[in-house]
């Protein structure tokens, strides 16, 4: 039988995040409703952090309002969710039936950790605990991000053994999915087998081959700075991993991981991503020609919005 794939459109959070000006809430929720009808497994919608950190996405709340009455199949809707504060926006909305699941982030560079959320990683993983606990009382599925999985923009190479660390403490915090993210794209197929064989030694078997999202997920994020994140997925796919993000026409970036020279890059198309899936013999629920319309949606957006405000 042909094995399924998951995959997760992050476009509407990873790609607007890093665009220089802010994109009016119902231009992005044309964006998510167009997503939402691709067949994909889940798309993250927004962020619920600090708009003095990420003003692009200082209108979770609204965006998730005007996309909400469309019509979804069973296409999970995510949020990021930083601290507790995030947390009361995500569970208001969450009772209204607006968002599923929700998103919490750390990273296994001490330097990214402090840049992008104002704290150690230990500091930041205990924030998540409260987040967390709340999720599992409603029942809303709680993914872990770690980033900088293979390089860190200010500290370079990272450890496999660290990612495997921060992983487990993320397992152990209660997370169900554990995300990997190649924040900077810096990913070859050797550094990535290198550093799933290390998350997934540390986590067991259990978390080898799964595909629901849910507990027991290993999913891999991808940037795409240096056109290798095919390969990658290539690899990951021999390596057991069922679970991918993409984000379309390839936008995304985390503000946070740019440097003076070097704005921070996309992920890797959404359908680019698909393709090599299907390529490789497995098999995901997405329409690809719905999937157009949506990145083409995702690139007249891009292409207003990076005038910056008032343009
Ligand atoms: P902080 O400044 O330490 O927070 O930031 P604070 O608790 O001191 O609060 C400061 C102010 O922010 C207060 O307002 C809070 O109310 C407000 P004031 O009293 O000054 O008016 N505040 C909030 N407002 C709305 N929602 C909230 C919230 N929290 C505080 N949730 C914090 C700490 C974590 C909040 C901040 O660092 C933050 O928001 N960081 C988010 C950065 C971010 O979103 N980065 C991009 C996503 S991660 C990414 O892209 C990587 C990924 O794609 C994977 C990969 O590629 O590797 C996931
Ligand atoms: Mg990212």
């Amino acid at each position: 039988m042909t094995q399924r794939v998951r995959i997760t459109d992050v476009s509407p959070r990873d790609g607007l995040q890093n665009e220089p000006g802010v994109i009016p809430a119902s231009d992005k929720a044309r964006l998510v409703r167009a997503l939402l009808r691709a067949g994909l497994d889940e798309v993250e919608v927004t962020s619920f952090v600090s708009a003095k950190w990420v003003p692009q996405l200082g209108d979770a709340g609204e965006v998730l309002c005007l996309a909400a009455d469309d019509p979804r199949g069973s296409t999970v809707r995510s949020a990021l969710v930083p601290n507790e504060r995030g947390l009361a926006d995500f569970l208001e909305h969450h009772a209204a039936g607006r968002v599923d699941k929700l998103a919490v982030f750390a990273a296994a560079s001490e330097t990214f950790s402090r840049k992008n959320t104002n704290g150690s990683i230990g500091e930041v993983i205990a924030r998540f605990s409260p987040v967390i606990a709340a999720a599992k009382r409603i029942g809303a599925p709680v993914r872990g991000y770690v980033s900088c999985v293979i390089a860190c923009p200010f500290e370079g190479p990272i450890e496999p053994a660290k990612v495997a660390t921060v992983a487990g403490q993320l397992v152990d915090a209660g997370v169900d999915e554990v995300d990997l993210g190649d924040t900077i794209g810096a990913g070859t197929r050797d550094t990535v087998a290198e550093m799933l064989d290390a998350v997934f030694e540390r986590l067991g078997p259990a978390w080898h081959g799964v595909s629901t999202g849910g507990h027991g997920t290993v999913t891999l994020h991808l940037h795409n700075t240096f056109g290798r994140a095919g390969e990658c997925v290539r690899e990951a796919l021999d390596l057991g991993v069922r679970s991918f993000d993409g984000s379309v026409a390839g936008i995304g970036g985390c503000p946070y991981a740019s440097t003076p020279d070097r704005r921070a890059p996309g992920n890797i198309a959404t359908d680019t991503l698909v393709r090599t899936v299907h390529a490789a013999g497995f098999k995901t629920g997405v329409d690809l020609e719905a999937l157009a319309s949506a990145a083409a949606v995702a690139r007249e957006l891009v292409a207003a919005g990076g005038r910056g405000p008032g343009a």
